[in-house]
């Protein structure tokens, strides 16, 4: 049969088929491998997936033929949590951490979310957009081929559309698939720090329903933090974004655990990220109630902390688990999906497949995508990457290099 591309004799094919959910518990561990694998692409999706073997002999003459002797198939990463909009880069804080602050104090002292704001607010859509692009486009080699982005430096109407409208530009004008979500409380602007019920009342009232009347995200995200909003503030944020059909997204107990993850089980959210401080009970509501932990290790990593959320713990529970880089100005500037797994494994101790699971069908099923993209199997997207590696393992045991070698995504190379 002809068809369009086909790429043959990988030593191992991380297909990661076999459920149409999130994988839980020791499911997370198998990674559907076939070795000599092949993988048949028509158009932009798989329509063929064996050992090399059997492959070749049904398919005589594709169109394009690719070679990936000694190398890993796998699906491209799906990075679930990042912050790619702003204007400057907040290099200063972090050498601030390294001799001493805390990211709570910068951002206290005028410096953090805040100084981001300052920025979007002045810069042009256009600059913020090729400012994006050209960021985004080193996460697309780095193996990203599903990106999930936030507004969140606006903190105002004009400027959070401003952002959301960066957000869908870049949606259609690069090769990945770009989810945006809104997270209006990022923060608290500075001109409302001393009437926060004021801003509260906008954001609900008028941002939230104007983002929705120009469908300008899907969900809607919060910071859920001692010193952002607080659980009941959270509570009535998110009961409205509900009410007004966003789905929910939440930053919840990464520094303090006031709770965050209780309230994400309470709501229904789609995920709970970061989580370092989530309690016992927080990681019983959200397994209860279907949320994804969305665990950061960049960001405890960049901030130069210890308390890495318990992605052990977690999965023993029976939570779903995905990973994502939080990629963002100030507290963590990590566009590797690569590294985020090497931290994962090293801080948190999951299992490289574990790792693997976490950074593509459990990512996908987080932004409901997990019956089209995020495992390698018939009738799904073309989003995979060859990787120039001898086995899975080698991912994160080969950190600080790019061991992508070719991004596919949607059937056509785009690096
Ligand atoms: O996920 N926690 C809130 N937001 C980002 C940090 C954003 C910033 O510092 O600019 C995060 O870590
Ligand atoms: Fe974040």
């Amino acid at each position: 049969m002809k068809t369009d591309l086909l790429i043959i004799n990988a030593k191992e094919l991380l297909t990661l088929a076999g459920t149409d959910s999130p994988r839980i518990g020791s499911e997370m561990n198998e990674l559907g491998i076939i070795y000599n694998g092949a993988i048949v692409v028509k158009e932009d999706k798989i329509i063929d997936v064996g050992s090399t073997e059997d492959i070749v002999k049904k398919y005589d003459n594709p169109t394009k033929i690719i070679d990936a002797s000694d190398k890993v198939i796998m699906p491209g990463f799906v990075d679930p949590h990042t912050h790619p909009v702003f204007k400057q880069t907040r290099e200063n804080e972090f050498e601030m951490r390294i001799k001493g602050r805390s990211y709570v104090e910068i951002s206290q002292s005028g410096g953090g979310i805040c100084s981001s704001i300052s920025g979007v607010r002045e810069t042009s859509e256009e600059e913020l957009y090729q400012l994006a692009e050209k960021r985004i486009n080193k996460i697309i080699s780095n193996g990203t081929t599903t990106l999930e982005a936030k507004s969140g430096y606006g903190l105002s109407m004009e400027s959070e559309i401003k952002m959301l409208k960066v957000i869908k530009k870049l949606n259609k004008n690069l090769p990945i698939d770009i989810i945006s979500t809104f997270l209006g409380a990022h923060e608290f602007p500075v001109e409302y720090k001393d009437d926060k019920e004021k801003y509260i009342d906008i954001l609900m009232n008028e941002m939230m329903p104007k983002i929705r009347e120009l469908k300008l995200a899907e969900y809607c995200d919060i910071f859920t933090e001692d010193h952002v909003y607080n659980i009941e503030q959270s509570r009535r944020i998110l009961n409205r974004a509900k009410e007004l059909g966003f789905k929910i997204r939440m930053h919840a107990d990464e520094i303090k655990p006031i709770g965050g993850a209780e309230l994400a089980g309470e709501i229904g959210a789609v995920s709970a990220d970061h989580l370092g401080a989530a309690s016992d009970k927080g990681i019983k509501a959200m397994r209860d109630n279907g949320v994804t932990a969305i665990l950061l290790p960049g960001t405890i990593f960049s901030l130069g902390m210890k308390s890495y959320a318990r992605a052990r713990d977690m999965i023993e529970a029976g939570l779903a688990v995905a990973l994502a880089t939080d990629y963002n100005p100030g507290s963590c500037n990590c566009d590797s999906m690569q590294f985020v797994i090497t931290l994962a494994c090293l801080q948190m101790k999951m299992t490289p497949a574990e790792a693997i699971t976490a950074s593509t069908i459990n990512a996908a099923h987080s932004l409901g995508l997990g019956n089209n993209i995020g495992s390698l199997e018939i009738g799904k997207k073309a989003d995979m990457l060859i990787m120039d590696m001898p086995s899975y393992q080698y991912l994160p045991y080969h950190f600080g290099s790019n061991n992508v070698e070719t991004v596919i995504k949607n059937g056509k190379v785009i690096r």
